[in-house]
């Protein structure tokens, strides 16, 4: 039995990689650590946590005596930090928060990590660690800043954040690097481009224009919608991070993308007419809607004000992960796409529930009244 603490594993990512790792593996055991912020919600892993297998334990990742007593409690052998603010519009509204969690946070989990794991020192002073335990840093492409029309951000491209969110996990990363270097410590870091998929916070592009459109309400495009982002389904990355903590070479960064650039307004066309193509195919999804089945079209879309400091385009190069640990997505965009959708078509409990909080009041904030 392997033990893991997975941190934010109550939202989006982190909540898929343990439901990917509990109907994978019958010989680990997650203890979840989440805080349940906004962007948490315990009903997501209700039917994972069962207090044994998966244990959920509410708390901060800066909350170094929780964070001890867990390593007490439980033979901790792998940390997986998934934990952080993640949305780089409320980054650029609150940044200071995005600093405490996403830094102060990362670095408490490997100090206290350290003091468990280590066993010695070697004879140049190094220390020495436990055999088979690792802690593993998910970090996004948003650390290698923005590209042009062409390229790819590869493991050795300089890191260029742009965004106070991209500015906190930069660095988050590179005091992860300074432990490896410094310490040894036995850690890894991914590099992922966008996720999409089940359980994504109606915040971020993809669930909020499907939200949206089921509501009959305008779909905000920052700036001239040409922005790109480069797509990957939720679960191929869950496989990747797994890779990666099983196999990947300890020191090392991996990046994790599926060759999926796609416009921001070319994204929304898309959800639209697969939204209104399942509608047709199988009216019974009609039953969420909550407009005139003839309104969801393009005139829906509404440029709005760009977001500050947009990057304009991110796309990886996955070809590291691809050699050394046989990874490769296996779910292209058309397939996941529809997936998803069909997902919040089945899933409105969900979203309602996500949102029955202060969701509104940050919609009022960021879009208005549109
Ligand atoms: P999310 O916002 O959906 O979930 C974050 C989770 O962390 C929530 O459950 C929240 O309650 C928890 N959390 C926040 N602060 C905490 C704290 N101080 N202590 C304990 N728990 C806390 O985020 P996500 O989209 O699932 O992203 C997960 C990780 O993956 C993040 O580190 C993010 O930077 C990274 N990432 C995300 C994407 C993406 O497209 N979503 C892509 C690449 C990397
Ligand atoms: O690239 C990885 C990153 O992807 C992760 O590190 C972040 O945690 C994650 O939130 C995501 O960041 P983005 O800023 O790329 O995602 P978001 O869904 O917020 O926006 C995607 C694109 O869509 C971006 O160009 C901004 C644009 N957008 C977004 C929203 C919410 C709009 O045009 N309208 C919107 O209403």
């Amino acid at each position: 039995m392997k033990t893991y603490i997975i941190t934010g594993g109550a939202g989006f990512i982190g909540a898929n990689y343990v439901k990917f790792l509990l109907s994978t593996y019958s010989d680990v055991q997650l203890i979840v650590l989440d805080s349940l912020t906004y962007a948490g919600n315990l009903g997501t892993i209700a039917n994972d946590v069962d207090g044994s297998r998966c244990i959920f334990v509410k708390g901060d990742i800066c909350d170094q005596a929780l964070v001890n007593q867990l390593f007490e409690t439980y033979p901790v052998e792998v940390v997986v930090n998934f934990a952080a603010e993640s949305h780089v519009d409320r980054s650029i509204e609150n940044p200071r928060l995005f600093l405490e969690t996403n830094i102060m946070g990362t670095q408490n989990l490997m100090d206290v990590a350290r003091k468990h794991w280590v066993t010695g020192k070697d004879d140049k002073g190094y220390p020495t660690w436990k055999v088979g335990v690792r802690y593993h840093q998910v970090s996004t492409d948003e650390v290698y800043g923005s590209l042009g029309a062409e390229g790819y951000f590869t493991e050795t491209t300089p890191l260029d954040p742009r965004s106070p969110y991209s500015a906190s996990k930069t660095s988050a990363d590179l005091i992860v690097k300074a432990y490896m270097e410094t310490f040894k410590f036995p850690a890894t870091i991914t590099r992922c481009s966008n996720n999409y998929g089940p359980y994504h916070f109606p915040e971020k592009l993809i669930p909020l224009i499907i939200k949206n459109i089921l509501e009959g309400k305008k779909l905000p495009v920052y700036g001239d919608g040409t922005n790109v982002r480069d797509w990957l389904y939720v679960e191929d990355h869950c496989k990747a991070i797994d890779k990666v903590v099983r196999n990947g070479r300890v020191g090392e960064v991996y990046n994790i993308g599926g060759h999926n650039e796609k416009q921001n307004i070319e994204i929304v066309k898309l959800t639209i007419d697969t939204i209104k193509r399942l509608m047709l195919e199988e009216p019974a999804y009609q039953a969420v809607l909550k407009t005139d089945l003839n309104k969801l079209n393009y005139d829906l879309i509404t440029y709005v004000a760009d977001r500050l400091g947009h990057d304009q385009r991110y796309a990886i190069d996955p070809t590291k992960i691809s050699n050394e640990l046989g990874w490769l997505p296996e779910t292209n965009f058309a397939t996941g796409i529809e997936l998803t959708i069909r997902w919040y078509l089945e899933n409105q409990a969900w979203s309602n529930e996500v949102t029955s909080g202060d969701y509104q009041k940050y919609y009022d904030l960021m879009y208005g009244n549109l």
